[in-house]
């Protein structure tokens, strides 16, 4: 089973604020929709409630440390980032998801085979990060860039890394 991490971060690498997303631009959603459907995407406990509930056509899998944590029809819930693994790869999962946010991509760091990362071309306000890509770690395989339009307010790229 490949592990991705799929995210957006602005230039000073943030990703959030009062756990929500700060920018919205429909390509990223639509990137976003494309890669995960079909698929498990694993999202920490505060992620998860940000959303609100289960996006369609996907496996959502919660990581909580709470052993009672009721989640909505349709979510999975379990204690690690590894458990969460195991149950997408038991399910017979060929490419999972870590969708966030910044205490799971700094686990996911460790063990995931790629990253998708959306690139906002701007700065913004924030209190949630993205680790640094370390890059004796990982190489970037694939850039697509993008101008902004009259849907997308920020330019963006679309970049890929492999690890080394
Ligand atoms: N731009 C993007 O691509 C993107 C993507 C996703 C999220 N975000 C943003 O990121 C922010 C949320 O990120 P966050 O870092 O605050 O929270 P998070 O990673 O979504 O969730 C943190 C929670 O995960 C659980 N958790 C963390 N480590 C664990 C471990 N080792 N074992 C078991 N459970 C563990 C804990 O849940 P309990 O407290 O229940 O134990 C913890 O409170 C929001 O602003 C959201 O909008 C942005």
């Amino acid at each position: 089973m490949e592990i991705s991490i799929i995210a957006a971060k602005a230039e000073n690498n943030v990703i959030g604020k009062d756990n929500q997303l700060i920018w919205h631009l429909p390509a990223d959603l639509k990137f976003f929709k494309g890669k995960t459907s079909g698929h498990h995407i694993i999202m920490g406990r505060k992620t998860f409630e940000s959303i609100g509930k289960a996006l369609p056509n996907r496996t959502t899998v919660i990581i909580t440390r709470n052993k009672d944590y009721h989640a909505p029809e349709g979510c999975l819930v379990c204690n690690s980032l590894d458990e969460a693994l195991k149950i997408a790869k038991k399910n017979g999962e060929t490419q999972a998801f870590i969708t966030g946010g910044s205490e799971i991509y700094k686990l996911g760091l460790d063990v995931a085979h790629k990253l998708y990362i959306t690139e906002v071309k701007a700065v913004f306000e924030g209190d949630t990060y993205f680790p640094e890509i370390d890059k004796s770690k990982w190489i970037e395989t694939d850039c697509f860039s993008y101008q902004p339009d009259e849907k997308n307010k920020y330019a963006y790229d679309f970049v890929e890394y492999s690890r080394r």
